[in-house]
C-alpha cells in the first residue's frame, strides 16, 4: 500500500506538472513567459526541465487535481495543497515559476518554485513526503548521469543546472540548499570519477564549498574547485561568457589543497598587523595543511612554490612540514 501510495503521489505530481506547463503557456503565464525571456531560458530547455507556472489564484492546481478524480487525502500527501482554518485546501505555490524536481528515473517527485518579482520568499520548495528526500535527491542528476562525462558538476541552484545546460555544460547537478549532504556525496560519488564543486562566489557559496569538499573527500571522492568570479553564479557567468569561457574557468578547476592554501593566504593577507607576521602565519598554517597532502611529488610542489614565493628556504618550510605529519595508522 505504501507502494501504491508513492505511485499515487507520483502521478499527481506528474499532472501538476502538466498543469503547471499549460498555465506558463496559457494567458495567465504572459508575465512569467517574459521572465523567462528576460534570463535568456530558451523554449526548448523550457520543455526540456518541464518548467511552468503556478496561476495566482487560491486552488486552481488543488480543483484541476480533484476533478481528475484523485483522492484529496493523497492531494494532501503530495505536498501540493495545504489546508485552511476550515479545512478546505489551498494550493501551496501561487504566482510562482515551477520546476519539477525529478528523481534519477525522471520521476516528478517535487516541485521548487521561484517568484517572477522580488518578493520573499524567493524560492519556495515541496515539503518531504513519502516520494521527495531532499537530502538523498540531486537536481537533474537524471539528465547529467548521461552526459558521457567523467565529471559531475556541482552548482547551488535551479537557474545554475538550466543555464549550463542550455549552455552545453550537461554534467551539471544541484544541490539545491547550498549545505552538500553525505547521502548526495555517495550519490555523486557513484555517477562521477571527479567531482567539482561550483558553489556561488559570496560568503554562503564559499563556506558551503568548504564543507563540500570535506564531506566529498572524507567519502573518497575526487574532488575540485571551479571558481566563479567576485559576485556571481554560475548562471549569471555563463549568461555572459558563453559555453567557452565556463569551460575556462573548468580548466582552471583547483583541487582542494590548492583552494585552501588560497583563502588562508587572502585571509591572512587582510588580517595580519605586519608583513612578517603575515608571513609567520600563513606559513605555518599552510604547512599544516601540506602535511596532509600524502602525495610527495605534490607536497613537493606546494613547498617549492611557497618558500619561493615567501622568500625562505624550501628546507625550512619542508621541516616545519615533517613536524605537522599525521602519524600513519
Ligand atoms: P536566482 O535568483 O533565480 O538566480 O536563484 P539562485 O539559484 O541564484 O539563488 P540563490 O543563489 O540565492 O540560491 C541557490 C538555491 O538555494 C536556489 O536555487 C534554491 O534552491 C535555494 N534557495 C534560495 N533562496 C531560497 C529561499 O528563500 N528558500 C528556499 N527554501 N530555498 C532557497
Ligand atoms: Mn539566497
Ligand atoms: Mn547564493
Ligand atoms: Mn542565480
Ligand atoms: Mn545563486
Amino acid at each position: 500500500n505504501k507502494a501504491r501510495i508513492r505511485q499515487e503521489i507520483i502521478k499527481i505530481n506528474t499532472e501538476a506538472a502538466r498543469f503547471f506547463y499549460g498555465s506558463l503557456n496559457g494567458k495567465e503565464g504572459e508575465k512569467a513567459r517574459q521572465y523567462l525571456k528576460n534570463r535568456s531560458i530558451s523554449g526548448h530547455i523550457i520543455r526540456k526541465f518541464g518548467i511552468g507556472y503556478s496561476p495566482e489564484d487560491w486552488s486552481m492546481l488543488y480543483k484541476h487535481l480533484s476533478a481528475a478524480g484523485f483522492d484529496e487525502g493523497i492531494i494532501a500527501e503530495s505536498g501540493l495543497v495545504l489546508t485552511n482554518k476550515k479545512g478546505g485546501f489551498y494550493d501551496r505555490f501561487r504566482g510562482r515559476i515551477m520546476f519539477p524536481i525529478f528523481d534519477i528515473r525522471g520521476n516528478i517527485i517535487g516541485f521548487g518554485g521561484r517568484v517572477i518579482d522580488s518578493s520573499m520568499p524567493k524560492y519556495m520548495n515541496s515539503p518531504e513526503t513519502k516520494v521527495y528526500n531532499k537530502s538523498k535527491n540531486l537536481y537533474a542528476l537524471n539528465m547529467a548521469k548521461n552526459s558521457g562525462e567523467k565529471q559531475l558538476i556541482v552548482v547551488e541552484g535551479y537557474m545554475d543546472v538550466i543555464s549550463l545546460h542550455q549552455n552545453g555544460i550537461i554534467n551539471t547537478v544541484a544541490s539545491l540548499g547550498t549545505a552538500l549532504t553525505e547521502s548526495q556525496g555517495r550519490l555523486l560519488k557513484k555517477y562521477a570519477e571527479e567531482i567539482i564543486i561550483a558553489y556561488d562566489a559570496d560568503m554562503a557559496g564559499q563556506a558551503a564549498t568548504l564543507r563540500g569538499l570535506d564531506l566529498l573527500n572524507d567519502i573518497g571522492c575526487n574532488v575540485k574547485v571551479l571558481q566563479v568570479p567576485e559576485g556571481k553564479d554560475p548562471d549569471e557567468y555563463i549568461r555572459k561568457n558563453g559555453e567557452e569561457g565556463f569551460r575556462d574557468l573548468l580548466k582552471g578547476s583547483v583541487s582542494l589543497i590548492e583552494y585552501k592554501l588560497k583563502l588562508l593566504k587572502k585571509q591572512t593577507a587582510t588580517t595580519a598587523t605586519d608583513e612578517i607576521e603575515g608571513k609567520i602565519v600563513f606559513l605555518n598554517k599552510a604547512a599544516e595543511l601540506m602535511a596532509k597532502v600524502d602525495n610527495l611529488v605534490e607536497r613537493e610542489m606546494y613547498v617549492k612554490k611557497f618558500s619561493s614565493e615567501y622568500d625562505i628556504s624550501p628546507e625550512a618550510l619542508n621541516s616545519e612540514v615533517y613536524k605537522r605529519l599525521r602519524p600513519k595508522g
